[in-house]
This record gives C-alpha cells, sequence and structure tokens, in this order.
C-alpha cells in the first residue's frame, strides 16, 4: 500500500469513527496508548502520526515544567517537546522565551533587573522563581527546571525528548553545553539516541554543529524551507518541522521524498496543533508527527 493511500485510509477512518479505525488497523491501541515507532527515524506509518506534548502537555499545566512532562505522561502522551537556554553561570534551563517576566514572577522577586532576560540571571537566582502561578494557583511554587532535572523526570517517567536548541545565537557554543548534559546524563547512549533523543532548531546552523559534533543524533529544522532548498537541509536533519499553517499535502510529501543524514526519508513534524478539525487535516497531509498543547485532542482525533 502506498503511503499516500494509507493517509487517504487513515483519514477516512477519522470521519467513519472506531469502526472504521478497527478495519484500518488502529483499533488495536489501547486507549491512551501512544503509537509505537521503530526508532526516532523510522516511522510507523500504519498507527497515525506521533503526538508530541508542546512544552510538554502545556495545555494542563504550566510550559516546560516538570508538571507539564507529568501532564504529558498521565495522558500516554511518551513525546515531550522542551525548550533548551542557558544562565550567567552555564547553566542550562527549560524555559520558552528569551526573558523570564511571561511565565515567573520575576518581575516581582528582581524588580530592578529588566529587561530580565535569561541570560542575565543565575541558576541559582532562576531557581527562586515561582513558574507555575501565572498558569493556576495550584501550580504556585512550580520552578524552571534545569535540563538535567528534566531529564531525570524524563527518565522516571520513560518518556522521549524532542529538545529545542532556543535562541541558539544568543547562546554561542550552547549545542556542545547541551551533548555535555545528555552524555553525563546518560542520553546519549545507543538506546536513547536510537528511540528517545531528537535535537532540532530553527538556527540551521545549530542543527548542523549538532550534526558535526554528533553525527549519530537524529535532528530536526524548524520552518518551511523552499522545496528547492530541501535537499540542502536533508545532509544535516532527519526531519523538517514546520508550522502547520505553512503546509499542504504537496509540502509534505516534497520532504518525504528526500532522505536524510542516516539514509532514512525525512519526516514531518508540525506544530502547533490543538484543535480536532486542524489535526484530521494535517493528519490527511500525511505528517509524521503532531506537536500539541493538548496531545489528547491531537490523538482522538487521529485514530
Ligand atoms: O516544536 C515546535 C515549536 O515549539 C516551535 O515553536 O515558539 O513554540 O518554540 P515555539
Ligand atoms: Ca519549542
Amino acid at each position: 500500500m502506498s503511503v499516500r493511500t494509507t493517509t487517504a485510509l487513515a483519514a477516512a477512518a477519522v470521519v467513519l469513527g472506531t469502526a472504521a479505525a478497527t478495519v484500518f488497523g488502529v483499533g488495536a491501541l489501547l486507549p491512551g496508548a501512544q503509537p509505537r515507532t521503530a526508532d526516532a527515524r523510522t516511522p510507523d506509518r500504519t498507527a497515525g502520526p506521533v503526538v508530541l506534548a508542546h512544552r510538554g502537555a502545556s495545555g494542563y499545566a504550566p510550559e516546560n515544567t516538570l508538571a507539564a512532562v507529568d501532564a504529558a505522561k498521565a495522558l500516554g502522551i511518551d513525546w515531550v517537546e522542551n525548550d533548551v537556554q542557558r544562565t550567567k553561570d552555564g547553566v542550562l534551563v527549560v524555559v520558552h522565551d528569551t526573558d523570564l517576566k511571561r511565565t515567573t514572577d520575576v518581575e516581582e522577586v528582581f524588580p530592578d533587573r529588566a529587561p530580565w532576560a535569561v541570560k542575565d540571571f543565575t541558576a541559582a537566582e532562576i531557581a527562586q522563581l515561582d513558574a507555575g502561578s501565572w498558569f493556576g494557583e495550584r501550580f504556585a511554587e512550580t520552578r524552571v527546571p534545569t535540563l538535567t532535572q528534566f531529564l531525570h523526570r524524563l527518565d522516571r517517567n520513560r518518556q522521549k525528548l524532542l529538545l529545542e536548541i532556543k535562541s541558539p545565537a544568543s547562546y554561542p557554543g550552547i549545542e556542545r553545553d547541551i551533548l555535555r548534559v545528555l552524555r553525563k546524563e546518560g542520553w546519549l547512549g545507543p538506546s536513547h539516541v536510537r528511540n528517545r533523543l531528537v535535537i532540532q532548531s530553527f538556527g540551521a546552523d545549530s542543527i548542523k554543529e549538532v550534526h558535526a559534533l554528533r553525527p549519530d543524533v537524529t535532528t530536526g529544522f524548524l520552518g518551511t524551507p523552499e522545496v528547492t532548498d530541501l535537499p540542502s537541509y536533508a545532509a544535516f536533519t532527519d526531519q523538517i518541522n514546520p508550522s502547520y499553517t505553512t503546509i499542504g499535502a504537496d509540502y509534505v510529501a516534497a520532504v518525504q521524498r528526500l532522505k536524510g543524514p542516516h539514509g532514512k526519508r525525512l519526516r514531518v513534524n508540525t506544530w502547533t496543533v490543538d484543535s480536532a478539525a486542524d489535526a484530521a487535516k494535517v493528519h490527511a497531509y500525511g505528517v509524521d508527527g503532531i506537536i500539541s498543547n493538548h496531545p489528547d485532542v491531537v490523538r482522538d482525533a487521529t485514530r
């Protein structure tokens, strides 16, 4: 069966409901279970797209916190996306914005430190911040995790990581720093590299650097390169991960026609899809993965 035929059948299953899904083989999945994939580079196209929790299950818990990792786990979601930056004293922390204002109480705790950039604070200072109350009082005192803490939680939960190097131009050498932490925590061993880790960035040079330093690691480029430029990306990235608003079935097929640096076809993980309607739409495009703040909604819409 061709990829396009499989995609059409899967889209039909969304419309026809559970009975049709069973006919097409996805009904065998347990409720809440993630589709099995052979490894980080080889999709299992019979099980629907892989669903990834964006900044953790950030529709249900404060983004990029251990609570968001646990929320993804509670939903049965294996893959967690995060954003990694570096503190003034060189510690890797998990936070999206390049300043701390939106997701912490930094303006109250350090009123004289505008513009409150992540890179201007030490890890000890960031550890004092409340990164949960902005989302809901029950998350008060939730902290900005270090990358090390984040990896420990993923290990405890037996989850997988789509690690985004955020704003790499602001942090020269962060690729080596990230790989150093991953190695120290056992995330560059064969099992993790094969099954549980992808490193992505909007910065092509950053991904090239990761690929040069550790050619075995699966990589992803965030964005929507011109189709004519895709072959040059395929030299260093295994995934092209675009906003869902920028793609159609033709673009997905153009990416998937190419082979990446590990000799396997390029994959497409699209973001940030939060409605069932949009999930069904990008599923019909044939994407390999869908990154979502509400991964349960996406999973239910694509099984
Ligand atoms: O993983 C895709 C997505 O996270 C990229 O955008 O701004 O949420 O980091 P952003
Ligand atoms: Ca991100």
